[in-house]
């Protein structure tokens, strides 16, 4: 049973009281809280098992080193990769991507050939395409979604061709909460010769992922909204694809062999990990994961399901409110728009009363203005959230109607 307020107790700063009172945390699409398995962890870690990994033989520099390799079969494990080398791990989700720009993209593309992306993509799926395609004179396709923000399989199917080279999509947008079908869609870019690369941010904070089963050539995730710290993220890439890649940095550990005049380079995955690893947040991003595998994605699937239900029959309550992102395949994460009352207006109030939202174009300024605005606000749910925590919203949003209508 899935048991939410024992659930929370786990998350110390939802604990926290703000002016005397609990805040209604309606933020982790942009950043999830971290419960004190993960910060325990980290703190144990620093205490009696730090040292730099992969670069000593005594009894801490050991230890670490075996905890940042079980970090990797840890993700290995939540994404169902077949081996632990197909996991890299990166600084997040954008510097996955931007890894397998600089590398795949640079050897792969040329002139002619294009790379198809979603209007749904945030700037971490779009911009480094962009600079790629200026770079090698290739050509970024961006599919339309409809107005409801729902995916078209028409329109992808019908942008997908022989000079595709590359499908970059999100599987959730963080903006619309729509849910694209990876697995067909990877089928669809293998039949048309192209490779997919899924930037699985959003998704990976509320539902299973499993890259075998779709068959995806890369996937990118952050570590910070998986439950875990900042500063760590991961990238999957099929062994054979990833074996064939250049490196992304250069300097230690992704080295075998290095003379003044040459350098071999090791094996993946250290061959794209340069430089001092990020070993206690990937240990503490592994240990994120582990929260959510033991609670069981099917739960945390499950809990979440009847709370978007929930959240869009309330909001829905507000007068003048417009939610942007209705697909029937979505998951919990609200758009809207108050009309006459800019986001920003309305973050005021709303943080008055304790209630935490983001505002602004969420890092997807053409997607915002793909569907007619410029600023939305966005509530998003995480694995803790309550029907308490949208009722506080809704309460705040009738408070701010109030407010600004009589002024
Ligand atoms: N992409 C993150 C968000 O959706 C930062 O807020």
């Amino acid at each position: 049973m899935y048991d939410v307020w024992q659930i929370r107790k786990d998350f110390p700063i939802l604990q926290h009281m703000v002016n005397g009172r609990p805040v209604a945390f309606l933020d982790t699409a942009a950043s999830a809280q971290k419960p004190y398995q993960v910060l325990d962890k980290m703190r144990m870690v620093y205490e009696t098992a730090y040292a730099n990994a992969h670069r000593g033989s005594y009894t801490f520099a050991e230890e670490i080193t075996t905890e940042f390799e079980a970090a990797r079969q840890t993700v290995q494990k939540f994404l169902n990769a077949k081996e632990p080398r197909e996991i890299v791990f990166t600084r997040n989700a954008t510097e996955s991507i931007n890894l397998v720009a600089a590398t795949w993209a640079m050897q792969n593309l040329r002139s002619g050939d294009e790379i198809l992306i979603s209007q749904a993509e945030h700037h971490a799926n779009l911009v480094p395409w962009q600079n790629i395609c200026e770079i090698t004179g290739a050509k970024l396709v961006v599919f339309p979604i409809a107005d409801d923000g729902s995916y078209i399989k028409e329109e992808y199917e019908k942008h997908l061709n022989e000079h595709t080279k590359l499908v970059a999509i999100t599987a959730m947008s963080n903006v619309l909460g729509t849910v694209f079908p990876i697995k067909e869609m990877a089928k669809k870019a293998h039949d048309a010769g192209a490779e997919i690369l899924v930037d699985a941010c959003q998704y990976a904070v509320h539902n299973k992922i499993d890259v075998q089963d779709w068959d995806c050539d890369f996937l990118a995730f952050s570590g910070h909204k998986t439950y875990g710290p900042t500063g760590i993220g991961a990238l999957y890439g099929k062994a054979e694809i990833m074996e064939n890649m250049p490196p992304y940095q250069f300097g230690g550990d992704m080295i075998d062999h290095v003379t003044y005049q040459h350098t071999s380079f090791a094996d993946i995955p250290a061959r794209f990990e340069a430089g001092t690893a990020a070993s206690v947040q990937a240990i503490g991003m592994a240990e994120g994961l582990k929260y959510m595998l033991a609670l069981g994605m099917e739960n945390i699937e499950a809990h979440e399901a009847e709370l978007t239900h929930y959240a869009t029959m309330r909001l829905n309550e507000v007068p003048h409110l417009t939610q942007v992102g209705t697909a029937k395949n979505k998951g919990g994460v609200f758009s809207f728009d108050i009309s006459g009352i800019h986001p920003q207006d309305l973050a005021f109030v709303l943080n008055k009363e304790n209630v935490a939202v983001r505002t602004g174009h969420h890092c997807a300024e053409p997607l915002v203005n793909r569907l007619g605005y410029t600023s939305l606000a966005r509530a998003s749910l995480g694995l803790y959230s309550t029907k308490e925590d949208i009722d506080a919203l809704v309460t705040a949003l009738l408070k701010a109607e109030r407010f600004f209508r009589e002024e």
